[in-house]
């Protein structure tokens, strides 16, 4: 999603550092972002000129130390606590003290993740919608002690970047995934019990709720191992049974099988 996050970005007129410690997930991060421009040049929503000079005002970085002069920023590592905590806490040290530090969080209490930091005030939910360039949505998250100068300053970068802000108020999944998960469980539990095959289980939900692409095609574009991640949080977060993770979401994670990005998932992507 980071990658989607710094497109859009600096599509918006934002000068964007996209980071990541691993060099290749900055190519192909790069290389993303360049496809992305392109297929909008191609179908005459953005100019050559806009391409180029939104080319010019991205940059890419090995090492966190580089954000020393961000105004903004989002993370959007690995969806686990202490992953996430140990970057906020770095940021906190690097950046500036009024530079707002945003989680891409698909779930994980931003009131937890603000107290990695020196600034809670300054934390806050700015979470995207895959594929991040398409969807309108951000959920904007207050944690416990996000100030209002924060929330406001990030609805408007969230309007800048051409989205529409949602707000939202700390817990588990906030709402997004509270709602999306469990129906995304469900079918992989009709799909483990042989109540349909994956093609007849998303077409009831196309043809039938007109979802633009059903929960297990949904699954393999977020990601069998985020969806895992996001039902554990809900499952602990809340102690209910409702939300205990499908076996074969388990089994599947464990085999690697994690979605598009893998190459296959409930469904099998060539190339
Ligand atoms: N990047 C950029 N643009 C993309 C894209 C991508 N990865 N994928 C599709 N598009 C663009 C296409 O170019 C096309 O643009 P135009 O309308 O300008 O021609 C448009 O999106 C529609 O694409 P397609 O015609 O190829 O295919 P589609 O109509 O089936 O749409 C889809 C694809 C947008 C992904 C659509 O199926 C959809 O909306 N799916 C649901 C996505 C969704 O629910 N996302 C939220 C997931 S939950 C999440 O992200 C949060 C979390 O915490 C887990």
């Amino acid at each position: 999603m980071g990658h989607g996050i710094a497109q859009v970005a600096a599509q918006s007129g934002y000068e964007v550092l996209l980071v990541d410690v691993v060099p290749a997930a900055l190519e192909r991060g790069r290389a993303s972002i360049g496809k992305g421009y392109e297929r909008l040049v191609s179908k005459g929503k953005l100019s050559a000129e806009d391409r180029d000079a939104a080319l010019g005002r991205l940059k890419t970085q090995g090492s966190l130390d580089a954000l020393s002069a961000a105004d903004l920023v989002v993370e959007a590592v690995v969806e686990r606590l202490e992953v996430k905590q140990s970057v906020l806490s770095d940021l906190d040290r690097i950046c500036p003290p009024p530079a707002i530090l945003a989680s891409n969080t698909s779930s994980i209490s931003i009131t937890k993740l603000a107290r990695a930091t020196q600034r809670p005030a300054q934390v806050i939910g700015m979470h995207f919608m895959n594929p991040v360039p398409v969807m309108q949505l951000i959920e904007v998250i207050r944690g416990l002690a996000t100030s209002q100068e924060t929330y406001d300053a990030v609805e408007a970068a969230s309007r800048r970047m051409g989205k529409t802000p949602v707000e939202v108020h700390d817990a588990p999944g906030f709402v997004s995934n509270r709602v999306l998960m469990p129906m995304i469980n469900e079918a992989i539990f009709c799909l483990s019990e042989g109540v349909g095959k994956p093609e007849a289980i998303d077409e009831v939900m196309k043809l039938g709720m007109n979802h633009p692409m059903g929960p297990l095609a949904l699954a393999d574009l977020i990601g069998l191992d985020v969806c895992l991640d996001i039902l554990k949080v809900l499952h602990d977060g809340f102690g209910d049974p409702k939300y205990r993770p499908c076996p074969l979401l388990v089994k599947m994670v464990d085999a690697g099988f994690i979605g598009r990005k893998s190459g296959r998932g409930f469904y099998e992507y060539g190339g």
